[in-house]
């Protein structure tokens, strides 16, 4: 299981291949940050106005599918606002005390970015309450009896919260964000950009239509964006003469099996495996990750998000069904009884 999902070039989670990369191709302020651009308006009139009261910016939670720059932008408000960013992540802080150590080692104004918020254990989550609502520490001493509650301040602080996954977010915590921002899908355009960024920071020479092939075959993520770009560099450095055009960024795409939509060998698998095994659907999570091998929360944190953006899946009530759209893009003939055309759109 682990290793499908390992070796696939798409996955938008983030793994240690990237880390080399992703750090140097980080834009740092709000202007350098392409795409989101509702988002980017809204936290420069927030930034803008905590600034101007000389306050600490309201806590905010980022949301959507992995690999749309939620770090990214909780370092550009650590930036803008010119103060420190902490970086952890809900499954790192798994006792209350490392919370705790975490909050008073901030300093005045600090960001304190939490990834995956949403896999913080509940006792974790009862220390943050007070943290963001009063900034206070409640530290229990003792034992029994004779226990009592001792209440520490701690610095003004901003949490950034990070979630692919805002509806598993306990009502209380969600409850205490004063600003909570939806990412989206990136444009084939808008990744060209970051790809023709990422190329110039890298010094990789690339043609404005090799950017677009990799743009378009990155499933709205710019994390995929960026890894196909190098290895898209490796293609053109062995096969070519080191320029990235449309020809080698299509040969390095099509010999790593990714098609023009983006969809690599796992997608196609997923979706065939629907259409053959389940005639299309409707079907169960868990049944579609039990014939493909995949863990189901796998499924739907990185497989569906793009194929219900590009219109390849539904959800209904019954289960998952797979669309007209998807049967056309894989060359499968749609089945001719009339009730199955009915359930297609
Ligand atoms: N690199 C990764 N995401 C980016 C973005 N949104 N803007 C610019 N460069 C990026």
């Amino acid at each position: 299981m682990a290793e499908a999902f390992e070796e696939r070039y798409v996955s938008a989670e983030f793994t240690a291949r990237d880390s080399d990369i992703e750090a140097s191709l980080r834009p740092r302020l709000m202007r350098d940050y392409i795409g989101q651009d509702k988002v980017k308006e809204n936290l420069e009139i927030y930034i803008q106005a905590a600034i101007g009261r000389g306050e600490s910016l309201d806590h905010v939670l980022l949301y959507g599918p992995p690999g749309l720059g939620k770090t990214t932008l909780a370092g550009i408000i650590a930036n803008e606002m010119n103060v420190n960013l902490r970086v952890t992540s809900g499954p790192a802080i798994e006792k209350q005390g490392d919370l705790a150590a975490l909050l008073t080692n901030l300093n005045e104004g600090d960001v304190l970015f939490i990834d995956e918020i949403h896999r913080l254990n509940r006792s974790v989550e009862e220390v943050l309450y007070p943290a963001m609502e009063d900034n206070a520490l409640d530290i229990i001493i003792g034992k029994g009896p004779s226990a009592r509650s001792i209440r520490l301040d701690l610095p003004k602080f901003t949490l950034v919260g990070a979630t692919t996954r805002a509806g598993q977010l306990s009502a209380p915590l969600r409850d205490r964000f004063g600003v909570v921002l939806r990412l989206e899908m990136y444009t084939p355009e808008q990744l060209s950009q970051i790809v023709t960024r990422s190329a110039g920071i890298l010094g990789i020479e690339i043609e404005p239509y090799g950017a677009l092939e990799i743009a378009a075959r990155s499933r709205g993520t710019p994390r995929i964006a960026n890894r196909l770009l190098k290895r898209a560099r490796d293609f053109a450095d062995v096969m070519g003469d080191g320029v990235i055009t449309e020809e080698t960024a299509d040969l390095a795409l099509s010999r790593m099996e990714i098609d023009h939509l983006g969809l690599d060998a796992i997608d196609r698998r997923l979706l065939t495996a629907m259409i053959r095994g389940y005639n299309g659907g409707p079907v169960g999570l868990e049944t579609i990750a039990a014939a493909i091998g995949e863990e189901a929360v796998t499924i739907e944190d990185v497989y569906e998000p793009y194929l219900m953006q590009i219109g390849f899946l539904g959800r209904t009530p019954r289960g998952r069904v797979v669309t007209r759209a998807a049967y056309e893009h894989l060359g499968i003939a749609v089945p001719e009884d009339g009730a199955k055309q009915q359930t297609l759109f």
